[in-house]
């Protein structure tokens, strides 16, 4: 048998064989609503353009880049590495590493869905924003996980004082001890009382994943922006992360942005899709369009890189 022809043929996605989960979508986007109910974008990003290097002959990380997410809406960012993913969602709380990169244009706005009592009110264009109110918006309104535990889980403390220190800054009132509790339990990490007491090193990779998801709720997003979330855990865990993110925007009303190179992970969590292709926003849609009937040539390139996209 020819193997690696036959390798190369299982690398080939079958579209039909995608088990597609019916989503609940608050919102639909495909140029117009579908529902009759006017719903306002969390997230409006428009013109966004980042650049990095000299500024003669500037990498262009962003080009252009418009795109949206909607309250309850979980919205996949899909690329190859370079592509611009990551620089994308960090200018959404206006974190770009500096001096190295440079927004040069485009408007980020940013409408919370429950302003009441936040102190915060109708839609915030975050580039305008101070670094008082950045400050804010960042502690208590966007959060980020990210692909690494480590970037995020400090190994001298433990997972309950990090987690309960999160909730300190950010919740001025809250029960701090009760909250964490709550916090790992909602992220599904087994005896809260137990692991609240454990240090980072003593959960394994997915429990830290859970537990840095912990941190990030601490202090009530309304967005969660999850770069590569689950690369480094093994498929199993993967899907469970998948899982409880997707329990979370049901659960506590979350909008999320979830970044990966993988399309594959997409079709049972994301609602819509974007793909980033050096810089620039190629192709967008609800996930089963661009799924089943990719439109650009770098989505099918993309797609046919999957290896299954289903059990
Ligand atoms: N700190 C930096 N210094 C210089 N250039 C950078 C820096 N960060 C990003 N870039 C540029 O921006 C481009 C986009 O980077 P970005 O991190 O957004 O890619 P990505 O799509 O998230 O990739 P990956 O899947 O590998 O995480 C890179 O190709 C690089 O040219
Ligand atoms: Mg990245």
């Amino acid at each position: 048998m020819n193997v690696s022809r036959h390798r190369r043929l299982e690398m080939v996605v079958r579209v039909d064989a995608i088990d597609f989960q019916p989503l609940e979508t608050t919102a639909k986007v495909d140029g117009s609503f579908m529902n009759e109910t006017a719903v306002s974008p969390i997230l409006d990003v428009q013109g966004l353009e980042v650049h990095f290097g000299p500024l003669s002959d500037p990498v262009r990380a962003v080009d252009q880049v418009d795109f949206q997410i909607f309250p309850r809406e979980i919205v996949a960012l899909v690329g190859e590495s370079g592509s611009g993913k990551s620089i994308s969602a960090l200018s959404i709380a206006n974190l770009i590493p500096r001096p190295a990169g440079r927004i040069m244009g485009g408007k980020i706005f940013f409408h919370p869905p429950s302003p009441e009592g936040s102190g915060v009110t109708g839609a915030l264009e975050i580039l305008g924003l101070n670094d008082s109110e950045l400050r804010k918006i960042r502690g208590e309104k966007i959060a980020y996980i990210f692909q690494e535990p480590a970037t995020s889980l400090n190994p001298v403390f433990t997972v309950g004082w990090q987690v309960g220190e999160a909730v300190r800054l950010h919740r001025k009132g809250v029960k701090v001890k009760a909250e964490v509790g709550k916090l790992l339990a909602d992220v599904g990490l087994p005896d809260p009382k137990h692991t609240a007491k454990a240090y980072p090193h003593e959960l394994s990779g997915g429990m830290q994943q859970r537990a840095m998801i912990a941190m990030a709720l601490a202090c009530d997003p309304d967005l969660l922006v999850a770069d590569e979330p689950t690369t480094a855990l093994d498929v199993t865990v993967q899907k469970q992360i998948l899982e409880l993110l997707v329990e979370l925007r049901d659960t506590r009303e979350l909008s999320i942005l979830l970044i990966t190179h993988n399309l594959g992970i997409v079709a049972d969590v994301a609602d819509r899709v974007y793909v980033m292709n050096n810089g620039k926003m190629v192709e967008s849609g609800e996930t089963r369009s661009v799924l089943t009937n990719p439109q650009h040539d770098y989505t099918k390139k993309l797609l046919a890189a999957v290896p299954r996209l289903h059990k």
